[in-house]
C-alpha cells in the first residue's frame, strides 16, 4: 500500500523545517525547467515507468527521515515509493507530482527603514511568482496575488489586517491573476493600470495616482515595456513593487503578444521606465513579481535595493539601441499556454478547472 503526501503538508514540512529528502525522479530536462528546491534528483522516471527497479537500488538516502517522492503528475513516483519502502524507509509519494506543487507557496517578510507598513512576500515556489501584502494600522492591499485568496485572507487576520486594495501590475501572462476572486471575497476595491484590456471593472491607478493603506501610502508609477499598462507602485519612498518591468538580475521582456516592430517599440518605452526607476534613491528595496528560480523556504526575501540593480542596469542602459537588441533577441521560448492565460485574465474568469493544467511549468517572463 503506496503511502501519500499532499502538497500542503510537504510544504508545512519545508516552511517548519523539518528533517525530509525530497526525491525528484524525473527527466533531466523536467528538472532543468523547474524543481523542489532542495530536492536530490535520481533520473529515473523512464527505467521506473518500464519496469524496471534497478535505477533506485544503489541511491543511499538518510534513514532516519521520510522520503518524498516527486514525479511530474504523482504516478511513478508510486512506484518509487513502493521501492523505498521495502527497504525500510518511511517513503511516501508526492500527491499530483510537480503540477500539483505548482500551487506551493512560502512566505518572507521584508525588513525595510519605514516603519509604517509592514511587507510580506508570498512566493508561489515552483513558479517563483511573487506577490505581496502590505498591511499598515488596521489596513492592507495585496499586489499581484498569485496563490489562492485563502493565503492573503487567513495572512491579514493573522495580523489583524482588512484587505481595502488589491492591485495588479499589468495583465499577467504566466499565471491567473487570484484579484478578482480576493477582491470578491474581502469586498476590497480592485486597481489596475488605466487600459483596455480587461472586460470588467476596476479602479484605474493613474501615474502619479496615490492611495493610503493604514498610515501608509502607495503611489502608482506608469513603467510601460514589458506590457504597455506595467505600472510599478512605490511604498512610502522605502520600496518599489515593480511587477514585471525590472526582477533583482533582469528585465520584462517585451515581446509577449507583441511581435517585430511591436516588440521593439516597447523595449524603447521599458528603457525610458527602467531609466525611470534608476532615479529612485539608491536604498529603496525593488520588490518584482518574480525570482528567476524556485524560491527556497528560507523566509528571505526575494529582492534588491535600486542601488544593487543599477549595478548591472547601467550597463544595459548604456545605450538605447543595444538594449533594445538585446530585450528582443535570443528571448526564451513563450510561457506555455500564454495566450489562454492573457485571454482569461483579461476577461477576468477563473477557469472551472484545475489551474495547474494551464499554468504548469516555470514561468518565462525576463530577459537575463
Ligand atoms: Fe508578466
Amino acid at each position: 500500500m503506496t503511502k501519500h503526501i499532499d502538497t500542503q503538508t510537504l510544504r508545512d514540512w519545508l516552511e517548519a523545517d523539518r528533517p525530509v529528502t525530497v526525491l525528484d525522479i524525473r527527466t533531466d530536462d523536467d528538472r532543468e525547467q523547474w524543481s523542489i528546491p532542495g530536492s536530490v534528483h535520481v533520473n529515473a522516471f523512464d527505467a521506473l515507468r518500464s519496469g524496471r527497479p534497478g535505477a533506485l537500488a544503489h541511491l543511499a538516502l538518510p534513514s532516519d527521515r521520510p522520503v518524498v517522492t516527486v514525479c511530474n503528475a504523482g504516478r511513478v513516483s508510486q512506484t518509487a515509493a513502493d521501492l523505498l519502502a521495502t527497504r525500510g524507509l518511511d517513503a511516501r509519494s508526492l500527491d499530483g507530482g510537480m503540477k500539483a506543487w505548482s500551487l506551493a507557496w512560502n512566505a518572507a517578510e521584508v525588513r525595510l527603514a519605514d516603519d509604517s507598513a509592514r511587507v510580506i512576500q508570498i512566493r508561489r515556489t515552483g513558479k517563483g511568482c511573487l506577490s505581496y501584502i502590505v498591511g499598515s494600522s488596521g489596513e492592507a492591499a495585496v499586489i499581484d496575488p498569485s496563490v489562492s485568496p485563502d493565503v492573503y485572507l487567513e495572512m491579514a487576520q493573522r495580523h489583524g489586517w482588512t484587505i481595502r486594495y488589491v492591485l495588479d501590475t499589468h495583465v499577467h501572462a504566466d499565471h491567473l491573476s487570484r484579484a478578482r476572486e480576493l477582491a470578491r471575497r474581502t469586498g476590497a476595491a480592485i486597481l489596475l493600470p488605466p487600459q483596455g484590456r480587461v472586460r470588467f471593472p476596476f479602479t484605474p491607478m493613474a501615474d502619479g495616482e496615490e492611495i493610503r493603506v493604514g498610515d501608509a501610502t502607495l503611489k502608482a508609477v506608469h513603467t510601460p515595456g514589458h506590457t504597455n499598462e506595467s505600472t510599478s507602485y512605490v511604498l512610502n519612498d522605502a520600496a518599489v513593487f515593480t511587477g514585471d518591468t525590472v526582477f533583482t538580475n533582469g528585465v520584462g521582456r517585451p515581446d509577449l503578444n507583441a511581435d517585430g516592430e511591436a516588440a521593439r517599440t516597447r523595449a524603447h518605452s521599458l528603457f525610458k521606465s527602467l531609466q525611470r526607476l534608476r532615479q529612485f534613491p539608491s536604498e529603496m528595496v525593488v520588490l518584482p513579481a518574480h525570482a528567476s528560480e524556485p524560491v527556497a523556504f528560507d523566509g528571505q526575501p526575494v529582492a534588491a535595493s535600486i542601488g544593487d540593480v543599477d549595478r548591472w542596469l547601467a550597463n544595459w542602459l548604456a545605450s538605447e539601441s543595444t538594449f533594445v537588441d538585446r530585450v528582443t533577441s535570443n528571448l526564451p521560448p513563450t510561457p506555455p499556454s500564454f495566450v489562454q492565460i492573457v485571454d482569461l485574465n483579461e476577461a477576468g474568469e477563473f477557469p472551472a478547472t484545475d489551474p495547474t493544467e494551464l499554468e504548469a511549468g516555470a514561468n518565462r517572463c525576463a530577459v537575463r
